[in-house]
């Protein structure tokens, strides 16, 4: 494949609701990059697997992937817990994230030209997708304070969610994205952590874009 020479590239790997979707979408704005929350492409997966049940095939996964449109990951229905479990199951099938590699390749190396480049998060595009991206930030936080984020984005979204329903799913996706076979949650040597218990989100953007703006204008 072709990369676009001469962009920003930044990639992004974090536990679930580590606030790793609120940065990426600062950094994007600020630096005007083309973003790719790739959660969202095996969250489309795992609810087509929910809605076709019989009919879910590798072959129908790649029909759909080939027509994905970064508008139908905007969809408020891949936000349930019921499908971010089903996302987490169907994330650990090799062949399924093969079928995804590719669309992710082009986001991340030919991002469209009215973009400087590109940000990609997830849990493997440090050390799967964009192993050579200008940044690397892994971006954490302790357990419980993503489960209180989490279950209050629940409760905005009136999602009906205990606290304990939603620190026990966290805790069990952590897990298995952790310890499967292919593109398992893991941070490298040469990412940067950020870790955001304590932080707001605009303390976390300030040090973010003083790492990056040494880099860009120096
Ligand atoms: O980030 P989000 O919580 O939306 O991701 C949903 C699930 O998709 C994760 O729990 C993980 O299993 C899977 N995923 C993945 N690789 C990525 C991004 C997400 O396996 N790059």
């Amino acid at each position: 494949m072709k990369k676009r020479k001469n962009i920003i590239t930044v990639a992004i790997d974090s536990p679930a609701a580590a606030g790793a979707g609120t940065q990426a979408k600062l950094i994007a704005q600020h630096y005007n990059l083309y973003y790719l929350d790739t959660g969202k492409i095996y969250r489309y997966i795992g609810n087509l697997k929910i809605k076709n049940k019989k009919k879910f095939s590798y072959k129908l996964v790649s029909e759909k992937i080939k027509l994905l449109k970064l508008n139908y990951l905007k969809s408020k229905s891949l936000l349930t817990n019921e499908v971010a479990i089903s996302a987490s199951q169907v994330a650990k099938d090799k062949k399924i994230r093969n079928i995804v590699h590719d669309f992710q390749q082009k986001c991340a190396y030919q991002p469209p030209m009215k973009f400087n480049g590109s940000i990609l998060d997830g849990r493997d595009i440090i050390t799967v997708q964009v192993k050579d991206a200008m940044f690397k930030f892994f971006i954490t936080a302790n357990l419980n304070i993503r489960a209180r984020r989490r279950y209050n984005e629940y409760k905005a979204l009136n999602k009906k969610m205990t606290y304990s329903e939603v620190l026990k799913s966290l805790r069990k996706r952590d897990k298995s994205d952790k310890n499967r076979k292919y593109g398992p949650l893991k941070k490298t040597k040469d990412s940067i952590l950020i870790n955001t218990t304590k932080l707001s989100k605009k303390a976390c953007f300030k040090k973010i874009k003083s790492i990056m703006d040494k880099k860009i204008y120096n």
